[in-house]
């Protein structure tokens, strides 16, 4: 085999809105989520050469190289799906989305993963199967892998296309803690969900391409499930965030990654700049579509 190479981009995520409908027997829940992918992006090389065996690595030492890394999964999951396994796949991951935020960094490299090796075999995988092979790493990588505005139920998985979310800068900053997936469901079972968020009504705004109405109706239900001291710091953001002018603000995910949707780009420049100062982990982005493989 020839050695080849490619980059991709590993666009991550935010949450319009989340919900959580309830418990289910195996223990997952059912979610009702709209998501949308924004071009904040880990770039992710992968390589492909004669022999066996995958490596993967990144440009931060707290994450993990190798087998559990995500990367790593969707490599296997991928010569387990196409059946090809005759060649060495090295993939090598720059970082610029926070992990541990809600943003979906992990599954977005997965899915990364999974285009790049696809598009480099000369037999390529049938697009339900490589559907299959991001469902095996992660819930998130099924999202991941399509991009765009969706709505997402199952938990989390079962994707149908919505109306694109009308142009706008969005300003994403994670605190200074990360949030526990399992530990934020676990909350969320203890105690009522007392509001949750206007999913219609997102989705009639979405139609609308009112980004107002869009904005306004961010909502996700895991803020009331933080303990109050972690609840304080994303309420502190969102307030920064409305302060210099967006339309609206909620965390993203599991936490802990706060976004604010701008229609004026002057207004989140300055959000972003001033903000920075105060957030290590502050970027200005902007939604993008999804793609088609
Ligand atoms: O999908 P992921 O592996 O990140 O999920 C981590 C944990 O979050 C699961 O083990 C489960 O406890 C919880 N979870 C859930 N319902 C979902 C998704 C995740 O309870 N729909």
């Amino acid at each position: 085999m020839k050695a080849k190479s490619v980059l991709v981009k590993a666009n991550a995520k935010i949450n319009l809105t989340l919900d959580v409908l309830r418990k289910r027997p195996d223990g997952y829940h059912d979610m009702y989520m709209i998501m949308q992918s924004v071009d904040l992006c880990d770039d992710v090389r992968v390589s492909i050469r004669d022999g066996s065996g995958i490596t993967a690595v990144t440009n931060r030492s707290y994450l993990p190289n190798g087998e559990d890394n995500l990367a790593y999964k969707a490599a296997r999951e991928f010569m387990a799906v196409s059946g090809m396994s005759d060649f060495r796949v090295a993939i090598d991951i720059r970082k610029r989305i926070p992990a541990s935020a809600g943003l979906s960094g992990g599954s977005a490299d997965a899915a990364a993963v999974l285009k790049a090796l696809n598009s480099m075999l000369n037999r390529p995988v049938p697009y339900s199967k490589l559907l299959k092979a991001a469902e095996s790493v992660g819930l998130d990588a099924v999202f991941c892998f399509e991009g765009g505005t969706k709505l997402a139920t199952g938990r989390g998985e079962v994707l149908s296309d919505l109306s694109p979310l009308p142009e706008c800068q969005i300003v994403i900053i994670k605190p200074d803690f990360s949030a526990s997936t399992p530990r934020i469901f676990e909350q969320i079972d203890s105690v009522p969900i007392k509001q949750h968020p206007d999913s219609a009504g997102m989705i009639a705004a979405l139609e609308r391409g009112s980004l107002t109405d869009v904005a306004r109706r961010c909502f996700n239900v895991f803020e009331n499930a933080l303990p109050p001291r972690k609840r304080e710091k994303i309420f502190d953001i969102k307030n920064a965030l409305l302060s210099y002018g967006a339309l609206g603000v909620s965390m993203s995910g599991t936490g802990s990654a706060v976004y604010g949707i701008f229609d004026k780009s002057d207004k989140a420049a300055e959000a972003y700049r001033k903000l920075g100062k105060k957030y290590e982990d502050c970027f200005l982005t902007k939604p993008t579509n999804a793609t088609r493989h």
